[in-house]
């Protein structure tokens, strides 16, 4: 097959197995097995014929997303504000609401009362993206926890691969656990999470690259999506700094109200404030432990 009768041929199968963008999707594989990107693709003469092992390759991949297996997960890479990041089937994939949440943390953190390489905390690290950006932008030392051991392999090679091996510490274990041996009470300025939050009802209802590919323990937020936000913000409170610490969390669709109302019922919090992302959905909470 040349190159553009491969571009055909995958284009239509995406259509009819409704994978959305279907000519992005095929040329971003094509481009994937020729090691090549757009414009290199573009400069060559599309009349160009793939070798045996090309094809081959792109006909697994094209059938392995014909079956909705996320785009990024083939390419084994996913972008991130300025990183590619390393990603396979055991993280979520990292999505831009994200990037909203990092960047209010660094704002919060480079307000006045900032320390010079602050202490941070990221639970449910997946991929690491979070972590690996406050480590960059910050100068931050940063304890990334996880319960899944094979994510956190991922995170780690995220890690090495941007050299923050001297800043970023990746601890397997549920939430805090694993923190608690490292005498960090009182110490941390940043507990940071984008924790589980789709609602149990809702994860089977999303497009099936999510429900059918990603690892349902980054999405399940239980009966109501809460679960880890009540989890999480009580136990925030002893780490964080008195009167300097901050709590910062990704909010699900249309959890704003109720997570205001689990801070809210710690004394210790100031009363949380809610930012909206570029969809204009509220997305990140935050709030001070208090002195
Ligand atoms: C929504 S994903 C977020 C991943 C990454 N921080 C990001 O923003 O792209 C939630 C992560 O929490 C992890 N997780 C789920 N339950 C956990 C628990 N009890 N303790 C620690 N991490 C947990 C999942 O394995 C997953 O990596």
């Amino acid at each position: 097959m040349t190159i553009n009768e491969s571009l055909q041929w995958a284009m239509e199968i995406f259509e009819q197995e409704g994978v959305e963008n279907a000519r992005g999707n095929a040329e971003h594989l094509l481009d994937h097995c020729l090691g090549m990107d757009r414009t290199a693709r573009f400069l060559m003469r599309h009349e160009r014929v793939l070798s045996t092992v090309e094809e081959d390759v792109y006909r697994r991949l094209v059938a392995q997303r014909a079956d909705h297996t996320p785009l990024q997960y083939l390419l084994g890479k996913a972008p991130f504000l300025n990183e590619d990041l390393v990603v396979d089937k055991w993280v979520l994939i990292p999505r831009p609401e994200t990037e909203k949440v990092v960047e209010v943390a660094i704002w919060l953190l480079r307000q006045g009362e900032s320390v010079v390489a602050p202490v941070v905390l990221d639970i449910g690290t997946g991929s690491g993206a979070i972590a690996v950006s406050l480590a960059k932008a910050l100068q931050a030392k940063v304890w990334a926890s996880d319960v899944s051991a094979e994510a956190l392999e991922v995170a780690q090679i995220n890690v090495r691969r941007l050299q923050l091996e001297e800043q970023v510490a990746v601890v397997h274990g549920d939430l805090f656990c694993p923190f608690h041996v490292l005498n960090l009470a009182g110490q941390v300025d940043l507990v940071i999470s984008n924790p589980p939050y789709i609602p149990h009802r809702v994860v089977d209802t999303l497009a099936p690259e999510v429900s059918q590919h990603e690892p349902r323990m980054a999405l399940d937020g239980g009966e109501d999506g809460c679960d880890f936000y009540r989890a999480i913000v009580p136990a925030a409170i002893p780490f964080l700094k008195p009167g300097l610490g901050w709590l910062v969390l990704e909010l699900g669709d249309g959890l704003a109200v109720k997570v205001q109302d689990i801070i809210g019922n710690q004394r210790e919090f100031s009363t949380p404030q809610v930012f909206p992302d570029l969809n204009g959905k509220d997305r990140v909470i935050m709030a001070k432990r208090g002195r």
